[in-house]
């Protein structure tokens, strides 16, 4: 059910329930961080593996270090400019975390969305959410309540209604690796405003077989329909006789197919806010299969580049 009671979501997560919840990046499957129990529920509902760690969730800066027993001064500086906001960093965890948040790393993923409704909501509550994004595991990540009831309805008793997500991609995940800043998940902070406050930061381009982020696989983010990245107008060509959905970045290309557009005026910030619902819509569309082109590789286009290559890849 979806509603707009943060009581009721507070009541549910301290009875050990799971909840949606808005953030600004995306909307999030959350549980009590401090109860194996429920965050054993969290990786069940999401169909997801027990070696893909999860977030975890706090409401003010302050209270970090009642879950992480060191933090680097590059991640206080960032802070005072992002927290709250769609970063996460990677922090060596103290005992109170269980290792089944983590999946038995010694690190724990930590940040603090920026959404009122949110705030609200962890302030009632004496523990923090862990919280993946509300889709089953390798699926489309949920960017509106609607999303989250038609994906995971049925498996959980309430959505917070928070309205569209502001960014509409996933945070930035940072790292600590060889002593420096390190990006593990490209994402709702852009590289170039981390590094105008700390300077030069490494990027990590992530798979499969990184250790530090098991959970960045290749495939992720997927439609159930076949999705093709390249130039639209070669793969109209070559699909033609199928009904094709096009996920474009500015442009009308042809009167046939389903189109949804990213940003007509060519906007990162709104692409990336329409992206995930630009695949569901595509994803529920009668389309047979779905064609989509990268956008310009800069700024928040970086991350979207990141989700559209691996809603691609094989699977
Ligand atoms: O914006 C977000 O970060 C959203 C909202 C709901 O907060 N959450 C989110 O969670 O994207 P999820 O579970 O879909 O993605 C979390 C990523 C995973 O790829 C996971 O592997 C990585 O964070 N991660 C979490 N804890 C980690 C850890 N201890 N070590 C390495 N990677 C970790
Ligand atoms: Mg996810």
């Amino acid at each position: 059910m979806i509603g707009q009671d943060i009581l009721h979501a507070s009541q549910l997560l301290k009875k050990g329930e799971l909840v949606g919840i808005p953030t600004e990046t995306v909307y999030g499957l959350a549980g009590n961080a401090l109860s194996e129990i429920t965050v054993s529920k969290i990786f069940e509902v999401k169909k997801r593996p027990v070696f893909d760690p999860l977030i975890i969730h706090i409401d003010t800066w302050d209270k970090i270090k009642n879950y992480a027993s060191h933090i680097p001064d590059e991640f206080q500086a960032l802070a005072k400019y992002f927290s709250p906001g769609p970063i996460t960093y990677l922090l060596p965890k103290k005992n109170i975390i269980p290792s089944l948040v983590t999946s038995g790393s010694p690190m724990v993923a930590i940040r603090i969305p920026k959404h009122p409704i949110t705030l609200e909501l962890l302030r009632q509550l004496d523990f923090p959410l862990a919280a993946p994004s509300a889709n089953p595991f390798g699926g489309i990540s949920p960017t509106s309540a609607l999303h989250v009831e038609r994906m995971l309805g049925s498996a959980i008793p309430y959505i917070l209604e928070g309205g569209v997500c502001q960014i509409g991609l996933e945070s930035t995940i940072l790292g600590i690796i060889n002593q420096k800043v390190c990006v593990l998940r490209k994402g709702g902070v852009q590289i170039e405003d981390i590094e105008s406050i700390i300077g030069p930061v490494d990027v990590q381009d992530t798979s499969t077989s990184n250790p530090q982020a098991p959970g960045m696989l290749e495939s992720h983010y997927a439609p159930k329909k076949p999705f093709y990245v390249g130039c639209i107008p070669d793969l109209l060509e070559k699909y033609k006789g199928q009904k094709v959905g096009v996920l474009s970045y500015q442009k009308h290309y042809d009167e046939s197919s389903i189109h949804y557009i990213l940003s007509l005026s060519g906007d990162l910030s709104e692409s990336a806010q329409r992206f995930f619902n630009g695949l569901h819509f595509l994803d529920q569309s009668s389309v047979d299969i779905i064609i989509g082109e990268l956008v310009p590789d800069q700024g928040l286009g970086k991350a979207i580049n990141d989700r559209l290559k691996r809603a691609a890849a094989k699977r």
